[in-house]
């Protein structure tokens, strides 16, 4: 679908280097939004100096050698110097129909696609998942989603913190109360923060529980076969209950998307070698470092990246220099995202620069750290249940839905659900309002989990946009209508059908910009524009009372692109769309 904003841009170009020469072809038009037109381009304020023009001058002679074709309904030029265009209503009603009647709404894939590791998730083994990383699973599933979308390769990649000096006590705690116990779903194992506390207890009160715990250690590290299968059992329990999370919520994730930290242990020794060899590490305090540039301490002091501690044990660093290398030698990423939170941000910063300078990442491989900020409570702290401890995963989200459920009540329906009707329409409204509370805040910044905020049918929420998108479904029921059939062809008649056309075009642009830079609340603040535009349209125009036929299929056809582009954008975003609400 052409983007207005891409066409526009081409056509100011193509007069631009008609006016001051073809060194002007690759300009930036400057084109922003504008108060007396669809849109501006600024582009002769911002050349006129370079190019010894007035710029109102140059904005004339622009206007002039302008292609308006059957696109440009008018172009005016105003103030100092903008250039007003506006579309004609014949080419937004073309493309919204056009766009329609495609698969992909329009939008073409990239046509360099990228080789993309998404790595989100990366929960830690034996220890239950925290809002943190339910925040980091949303957005990272999101953007995985978005440049899929796209076209790009996305590889999926849950870093799990399946490996390290925890695990010794937690495999002798696991002998204690014997291994069978693994296999119950309702033993102490399942129940994985009552494990990790009971082995925590026994290793900080029992030397002779702490003493085996080293050792084990010792063992798991030098791939003892048996100390290696009870490891296994307590990774296998795990993952059990990732995948339970993952299923509830509806995330791409699956077991083959798991290399944890595990998986890089081979690799610790010949990327340490390698970092010695080249240079880069140097002993100091008895502990091998690198020292990036540009990163000092209070006193001025070079920071270290440790990647040997001075026991001779590697730590998170090695695990994470290894697996830059292995991502960008193994797999040959061209773009490594890594969706973690926000408190890890040096220690990426600091890895990628040691990573630069061992050549393993360049001008071509771009890694990211995609920062997730905290989840805070109502009282602006760090989210904790009403007693003080970490708030559990599944309790929350059966909280969610419980309160979707009164919510839901609420609201008018069409009809009558049976009980088991509703609870799936419920569960995907109180899942899904927690998904998009997560996507619609701009990743980086922290974010009050508030309950009654997130779900309710009005403002920018989850249900809100469900209930817009199955209610457009309700008017091709009652019209014995079928939206995959509508087809138009449209007319634009009244401002709120042009205004929505208009929203709908801008589909490709705002997939392609979350997706450029990994911010899925980008889609979600456009899905939410259109909801908008579409209440504004469907206040202003009767569709099923529309006063013609020819008027009513143009409207239909509208709501049928609205209802594509909602579910469309929303699946992007991983937010379930009940067809009935
Ligand atoms: N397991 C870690 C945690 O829960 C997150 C891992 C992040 N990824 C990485 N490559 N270090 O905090």
């Amino acid at each position: 679908m052409p983007d207005p904003q891409l066409v526009l841009a081409a056509r100011v170009r193509d007069a631009l280097a008609a006016v001051l020469g073809p060194s002007y072809a690759d300009a930036d038009p400057v084109i922003r939004p504008s108060q007396f037109a669809d849109l501006q381009a600024n582009v002769a304020l911002a050349l006129a100096k370079k190019a010894g023009r007035k710029p109102r001058e140059l904005a004339d002679e622009i206007v002039a050698h302008l292609d308006t074709g059957d696109v440009i309904a008018k172009a005016e030029v105003s103030g100092p110097g903008f250039i007003n265009l506006t579309l004609s209503d014949a080419w937004i009603a073309e493309q919204t129909a056009q766009a329609l009647a495609d698969e992909r709404l329009g939008v073409p894939p990239v046509e360099s696609p990228q080789k993309v590791i998404v790595e989100y998730s990366s929960p830690n083994v034996a220890k239950e998942m925290h809002v943190g990383h339910l925040r980091t699973t949303i957005v990272g599933d999101s953007i995985a989603r978005i440049l899929e979308f796209l076209g790009h390769r996305v590889v999926r990649d849950n870093h799990i913190g399946d490996w390290g000096t925890p695990f010794g006590m937690l495999i002798e705690h696991l002998l204690d109360i014997g291994e069978d116990a693994a296999e119950r779903d309702d033993s102490s194992v399942a129940d994985l923060t009552a494990f990790y506390q009971a082995a925590r207890q026994k290793f900080d009160g029992d030397p002779e529980f702490a003493e085996r715990s080293r050792l084990r250690v010792v063992r798991l590290q030098a791939g003892d076969p048996e100390t290696l299968r009870l490891w296994r059992i307590l990774v296998d329990v795990s993952k059990r209950y990732f995948n339970t999370v993952y299923a509830r919520l509806g995330v791409t994730l699956t077991d083959d998307d798991i290399k944890g930290e595990s998986f890089y242990n081979d690799m610790l020794g010949p990327t340490v070698q390698e970092l010695e060899d080249k240079g880069i590490a140097v002993v100091s305090d008895g502990a091998l470092c690198a020292f990036p540039p540009g990163f000092t301490g209070r006193e001025g002091e070079p920071l270290p990246v440790i990647i040997r501690k001075r026991d001779g044990g590697y730590n998170y660093s090695t695990t994470d220099l290894a697996t830059v290398r292995y991502r960008v030698d193994v797999e040959r990423a061209d773009r490594m995202i890594y969706v973690v939170g926000a408190p890890q941000a040096l220690h990426f910063q600091m890895v990628f620069a040691v990573a630069r300078m061992a050549g393993w990442l360049n001008d071509e491989v771009r890694a990211e750290h995609a920062p997730i900020g905290n989840v805070l409570g109502t009282d602006g702290k760090i989210l904790r249940t009403r007693a003080g401890g970490t708030v559990k995963l599944a309790e929350l989200l059966d909280e969610a839905v419980e309160r979707a459920g009164r919510a839901f009540d609420e609201v008018p329906h069409d009809e009558e659900f049976d009980e088991e009707t509703r609870a799936k329409i419920v569960e995907a409204v109180g899942i899904g309002a927690v998904k998009y509370a997560d996507l619609s805040v701009a990743r980086d910044s922290e974010y009050v989990f508030d309950f009654d905020r997130m779900i309710a049918f009005k403002g920018n929420t989850g249900p809100y946009l469900q209930y817009a998108a199955a209610r457009i479904r309700s008017i091709f029921r009652k019209g014995g209508a079928d939206p995959d059939a509508a087809a138009g062809p449209i007319k634009i008649g009244h401002p709120a059908e042009r205004a929505l056309a208009l929203r709908l075009l801008g589909f490709g642009a705002a997939v392609a910009q979350a997706g450029e830079t990994a911010e899925p609340h980008r889609l979600a603040a456009y899905v939410f524009s259109v909801a908008d535009a579409y209440t504004a349209f469907y206040e202003n125009c009767p569709v099923l009372q529309a006063p013609d036929e020819e008027t009513k299929a143009s409207r239909l056809a509208l709501c049928a692109a609205t209802l594509r582009t909602l579910e469309t954008g929303l699946h992007l975003l991983g937010v379930p769309t009940p067809e009935r609400m």
